[in-house]
């Protein structure tokens, strides 16, 4: 038992932090914050306040309207001039955004420019692996690439903001929105989101080629009960605080230009009207100023949740909780002025609304540069696309590798190349994907054959012709390709159309009739190798046993075909480990790593379906928290991922094994690359707080370095944690750290680790 007594130290912020202030002395330091704002002595701050104070309401009130693009024409020009347009998102080409840019700017009253955005997700012409598979990589500067690369080609049409990155946390592998996630971890999504938004907005966001970023879905949208998308998120204070909103208190830290609000209700209040949510966690808790925009109609969406009436109360509720800008919602512009002279919403709100919007114009250099240069095209540069190959090698997985099937040897002289994703240049490029061209996809079918053809027999076949694909009639040519080859690529998955927002399954395992093609591969003896397209850990426990490698890949992008080439030949070798934990079948959903121990956890031997004798006693098979049909386990780790080399842990060390408050805590570590090829190895370490008082989970992230070693060479790794990392939130909302007992573990991946551990005094 904790002394829980010696120092619960509340490290956070309470709900109210003036419940505690004499009130005189608060409305003293309110009036002196106010008259700050007015008189403030930044120059960017006297900016925005000088053209605030020559706006009219109307005016302002358009800055907070942000509507969809459709191309120049007079009627969105003349909504331009008239200053009822702040934003526009889904314009891409640089003619057209600099002729509406010229209606704001010489049109105009005030000639205030106007921010275009897009959902610039993973890649705009140069298409990187979905966010999922970058998460894969465990490599912050994979992520950061692949921001930087979009920027630079998005800002080249006048784009100069993304709604990247999405970092809700997802263990349901049934949410189509999973892709486009950092994963489920809270640590690892946290240190990926920041490198993401760090490639968006580089050094500056006044650089022509930076664009701003935006956190989203803030917050809870993960949790859509049953993983199907746009679902009520039902989140206890302390799973909120402790797992879904650390990587967008980091995303703030790391200056995140702007914060999306989700559509989902949390707790009974959508969040386009969660005043706590918004205003109180993220503006007064965490010091947010910046843009908040709603999503695509999510204010609107606030009547059918059943939480307002009209759209004129939605907007009421979306202002009251901050959220700046009305992304399609159509709720703003209509009704925020009558709400405010029916005192319903105050003026004042909506001058800091506009004055966010304005600093983030000011920001971006929109006054001083309004239009974009038309220049030589920077699409697909030779530089992105190494880049894209890059990320694509390291995203990929390898979850099987029996009888070291890869990387091929040299005595293969012929390959069967088949399955439905072997050549699907659109699929590959995965989902949220608007201005990427499939004409610049490099498929595995057109790699292998461009860096092979002339040394290998390839016989390709692709069995179907899309992932859905039912019809079996081109299962004989596959099948006669596999018996004419040494080796079978299977290039298996999902189209990028089953991943993505409102693309969410209850079935995860392979569309159409992959399986039993698989099945039909396996039974001519070849080895074969199953590479999966995806954009979610797909089921496959049932096929896995048919095949001797398995890569999952994700969706690679662009230049997903020359990476996996690479793979396949050992030009590279695999370093990707698994960002979610992977379920041996959906049933098991949500699952992840960092769960509670319950008070039956299960051991080990488990009663099965397969060996419960016949009328057993109702209790005589123990009673302990597992399936009776998956048992306990996922069919991988979270953090699991093999290589071409082996690696070997040893001398775990820790600075002390006692701790008190403002220590901190060294950990060491000798990584031994024991294998015959130089490779990656993601080093991980985890913590687990035994006793709490709430209950914490069995193992916790909370550093990891990816380390490259030549065959025999052995690195220290060193972490340093201070006794930040072992704080919790509680179930009263506040952040404490706790004196007890720590499990420590240093590995491969959360299952596997040296172990140690050390108390905090
Ligand atoms: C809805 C999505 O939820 C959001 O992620 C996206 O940025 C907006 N639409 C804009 O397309």
């Amino acid at each position: 038992m904790k002394h829980r007594t010696k120092y619960s130290v509340i490290a956070g912020l309470t709900r109210n932090p003036l419940k505690n202030v004499n009130p005189f002395l608060g409305i003293l330091f309110l009036m002196l914050l106010l008259s700050c704002d007015k008189q403030t002595s930044d120059p960017l701050d006297k900016k925005v306040n000088d053209l605030l104070s020559q706006m009219t309401l109307e005016e302002k009130i358009g800055q907070m309207n942000q509507i969809s693009g459709y191309g120049y024409n007079e009627d969105m020009a003349g909504q331009i001039k008239a200053g009822a347009i702040g934003s526009i998102l889904n314009e891409v080409d640089a003619e057209t955004v600099n002729a509406l840019q010229k209606a704001a700017v010489e049109g105009s009253r005030l000639g205030i420019p106007i921010l275009f955005s897009r959902d610039v997700i993973h890649g705009f012409k140069t298409i990187f692996p979905v966010p999922l598979g970058q998460a894969a990589s465990w490599n912050p500067q994979v992520v950061e690439n692949g921001g930087r690369v979009a920027a630079v080609e998005a800002a080249s049409v006048g784009i100069r903001w993304t709604f990247a990155p999405m970092i809700d946390i997802s263990r349901d592998q049934r949410w189509g929105r999973i892709v486009e996630s950092l994963g489920e971890d809270p640590y690892l999504t946290s240190v990926l989101g920041a490198a993401m938004i760090k490639g968006f907005q580089g050094d500056s966001l006044n650089d022509p080629t930076s664009i701003a970023a935006c956190a989203k879905h803030f917050a809870g949208y993960g949790a859509a009960e049953g993983g199907r998308d746009y679902n009520a998120s039902i989140i206890s204070t302390e799973q909120l605080r402790n797992t879904y909103l650390p990587p967008f208190k980091a995303a703030v830290e790391a200056g995140v230009a702007t914060f999306m609000v989700s559509f989902n209700e949390i707790n009974g209040i959508p969040s386009s009207g969660n005043e706590y949510l918004v205003k109180q966690i993220l503006r007064n808790d965490w010091g947010y100023n910046g843009l908040v925009v709603s999503d695509w109609n999510s204010v609107g969406e606030m009547v059918p949740h059943g939480y307002v009436k009209d759209l004129s109360e939605a907007a009421e509720a979306a202002v009251k909780a901050t959220v700046d800008m009305d992304m399609e919602n159509h709720a703003f512009l209509p009704y925020l002025a009558q709400l405010v002279k029916d005192g319903k919403v105050k003026e004042a709100d909506i001058d800091n609304a506009v004055r966010r919007i304005l600093k983030l114009k000011f920001q971006l250099g929109l006054f001083e540069n309004p239009y974009v240069e038309i220049k030589e095209s920077v699409f697909y540069a030779e530089d992105h696309l190494a880049k894209a190959k890059e990320a694509a090698i390291e995203s990929v997985i390898l979850l099987k590798n029996e009888n070291n099937v890869l990387p091929l040897s040299d005595k293969i002289k012929s390959i069967a190349v088949t399955g439905p994703l072997a050549d699907a240049p659109h699929d590959q490029m995965g989902t949220w994907v608007f201005d990427g061209d499939k004409t610049h996809t490099i498929t595995p079918l057109a790699a292998l054959r461009a860096e092979y053809g002339s040394q290998l027999k390839i016989n390709y076949a692709p069995g179907l012709n899309f992932s859905r694909d039912l019809d079996k009639k081109q299962f004989a040519q596959a099948v006669a390709a596999a018996r004419a080859s040494d080796v079978v690529l299977f290039f298996a998955g999902e189209e990028s159309i089953f991943s993505g927002e409102a693309h969410s399954r209850a079935d995860i395992s392979l569309p159409g009739a992959q399986k039993e093609l698989l099945t039909e591969l396996a039974k001519t003896g070849k080895p074969i190798v199953l590479i999966i397209m995806a954009g979610r850990a797909i089921e496959i426990g049932k096929e896995l046993p048919l095949v001797d490698t398995y890569l999952f890949s994700f969706h690679p992008g662009t230049m997903g075909g020359p990476a996996l080439t690479d793979l396949i030949f050992g030009k590279a070798v695999p370093s990707g480990k698994l960002p979610v934990t992977y379920p041996k079948m959906v049933g098991q959903t949500p699952i992840y790593y960092n769960h509670k121990n319950t008070g039956r956890p299960a051991g080990d031997n488990l009663p099965t379906v397969e060996n419960i004798p016949l009328e057993a006693g109702q209790v005589s098979l123990g009673c302990s928290s597992y399936y009776m049909d998956a048992g306990k386990d996922p069919l991988f780790p979270f953090g699991y991922g093999l290589s071409y080399t082996t690696f070997e842990y040893s001398d775990l060390k820790l600075s002390a094994t006692e701790l008190t408050k403002n220590d901190r805590l060294t950990v060491s570590c000798v990584v031994k690359n024991t294998g015959k090829v130089a490779g990656a190895e993601v080093v991980q370490l985890y913590i687990r707080d035994l006793v709490g008082s709430i209950t914490r989970p069995v193992k916790e992230l909370k550093a990891f370095d990816k380390v490259t070693l030549q065959p025999g060479e052995a690195k220290t790794v060193e972490f340093t944690l201070t006794t930040d990392a072992l704080k919790f939130w509680n179930e009263k909302d506040r952040e404490i750290l706790e004196p007890g007992d720590f499990d420590l573990w240093v590995g491969t991946n959360s299952a596997e680790g040296l172990k140690s551990s050390f108390v905090l005094k």
